[in-house]
């Protein structure tokens, strides 16, 4: 049995026994293909233990202490890796084609280079020629990192074994094969193998390895969910087409905080770091008109403030449209039920739009008052006041709960010069430190108090 062909879901690496137009197990629609597994070695079978030795356990306490972080010097980057790169690490950084992966990472690794790393970096993609002009066009032509442009992963290891780096970027995974399995390039199966391999290798050497993967749209490739479980750091590169703006985030982070955030800026020359992200998400706004809200979030260990934008207008569909741009739908559909159950604020008829400027997504229940603000100034074509900043959780019975890092949002807030938040009760009110706080009970209580209904 060990060569019968499997059904494999090539977003989510789940396996079925029999093909189907749609995943069970990820909900993704024509992404399952017929795979064969990987073989079975000749030599293969079963382990024993009768004819192992005992392995020699140490202590905790005794083992020395790790080797330490390399900084790339890029902070974004280094933030999000949880302070810096951790020796024999395995990195994924996943996104959509064309979003910036092999910029990012091909000027991660020249300032790793230049931080005392020895970095080679192996397109699947790209002729070496190719590369070098694009380090080129980022000015870092002077930096010592190895190129190579090889898929053959036979071919990689073999000169991971020469060179004997300490960290090597693989971009991309996708592109990579092993010649011991049948399996075309991309398919789950040869994804999966060539992951295995490179992060076995990294872990017995020593070396940190970064594996660079396409999201993929179509099913035909697997997607880079599939070899999150084999490595220690996930990392998606996000952004919207059109916007120049990049979020790197960690999702996963066996050395630091997940969820953590770096935000970039896509140039001619290349990615640069955004200091002060509030600024930028801010930076399009202009007078405080109906339907804009200004939510002040947390984003990993950062505070971010973002406008939120609704438009909510009679619909000429027998079904309204609820539409959703960086923030979840099912959580608009419950801030929208709240709203008509508990506060007597129907949006049937109504299509609903809500946006979260600048191509930010954000997964905070903190979000919900800014969303319910931002959905009932709209509907109401009235302004919030001016320089005000909202967020709280809304329950399903309409009460508010105080979001964490209540003092950090404020904060930031006042930075940016905004002068009222609007928040759950449970801390101090009124005036303070040049901030006044509008502590709100419930949803209807903020509907009175700020739209007079
Ligand atoms: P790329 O890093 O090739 O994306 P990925 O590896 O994720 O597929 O980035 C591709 C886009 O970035 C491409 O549309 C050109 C743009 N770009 C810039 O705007 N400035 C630059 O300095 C570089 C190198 C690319
Ligand atoms: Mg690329």
């Amino acid at each position: 049995m060990a060569n019968a062909p499997a059904f494999v879901c090539t977003a989510c690496g789940a396996r079925h026994g029999k093909w189907s137009g749609r995943c069970e197990s990820c909900g993704e629609w024509n992404t399952i293909r017929e795979e064969t597994p990987l073989a079975a070695g000749p030599g293969s079978r079963s382990l024993g233990a009768a004819r192992g030795r005992a392995i020699e356990l140490s202590d905790l306490s005794t083992t020395e202490t790790p080797p330490p972080r390399t900084l790339s010097g890029i902070a974004e980057f280094d933030r999000v890796l949880g302070g810096g790169l951790v020796p024999a690490s395995a990195l994924l950084v996943g996104g959509d084609p064309g979003i910036g992966k092999s910029t990012l990472l091909l000027q991660a690794a020249a300032h790793f280079a230049r931080a005392g790393l020895k970095v080679i970096y192996i397109s699947g993609e790209e002729a070496a020629a190719q590369v070098r002009m694009r380090a080129q066009r980022l000015g870092l032509e002077q930096a010592p990192v190895r190129l190579a442009a090889e898929t053959n992963l036979r071919d990689i290891l073999t000169t991971l074994d020469a060179e004997r780096p300490d960290l090597v970027i693989i971009d991309s995974i996708q592109t990579m094969w092993a010649d011991n399995v049948e399996s075309a390039p991309g398919s789950v199966t040869q994804v999966r193998a060539a992951a295995h391999e490179l992060t076995g290798f990294a872990k017995r050497r020593g070396l940190s390895v970064v594996l660079v993967g396409h999201v993929t749209k179509e099913g035909q490739i697997a997607g880079p969910r599939v070899v999150e479980h084999m490595v220690d750091t996930v990392l998606y590169f996000e952004g919207e087409r059109g916007h120049p703006f990049r979020i790197l985030r960690a999702v996963k982070n066996r050395f630091g905080p997940a969820d953590e955030i770096g935000v970039f800026e896509m140039t001619g020359t290349g990615l640069a770091e955004v200091v002060n992200p509030s600024e930028l998400f801010l930076s399009e706004r202009g007078t405080p008109s109906p339907g804009s809200v200004v939510f002040a979030g947390i984003e990993g260990t950062r505070p971010v403030l973002v406008e939120l934008q609704a438009l909510v207008a009679p619909t000429p569909h027998s079904q309204p449209r609820r539409t959703v741009v960086g923030w979840d739908g099912g959580r608009l559909a419950m801030v929208l039920a709240v709203l008509e159950a508990r506060c007597g604020i129907p949006f049937a008829g109504l299509d609903v739009y809500l946006n979260v400027a600048g191509g930010l997504r954000i997964s905070e229940p903190a979000a919900d008052l800014a969303v319910a603000a931002a959905l009932l100034s709209a509907r109401e074509d009235a302004a919030l006041p001016a320089e005000t900043v909202v967020f709280g959780e809304i329950s399903l019975s309409g009460a508010l709960r105080p979001a964490p890092q209540t003092e950090n949002r404020l904060k930031e807030a006042r930075k940016l010069g905004f002068t009222t938040a609007i928040l759950p009760e449970g801390g101090k009110t009124g005036f303070d430190r040049g901030i006044r706080r509008t502590a709100i009970a419930d949803l209807t209580g903020f509907v009175g108090q700020v739209f007079g209904t």
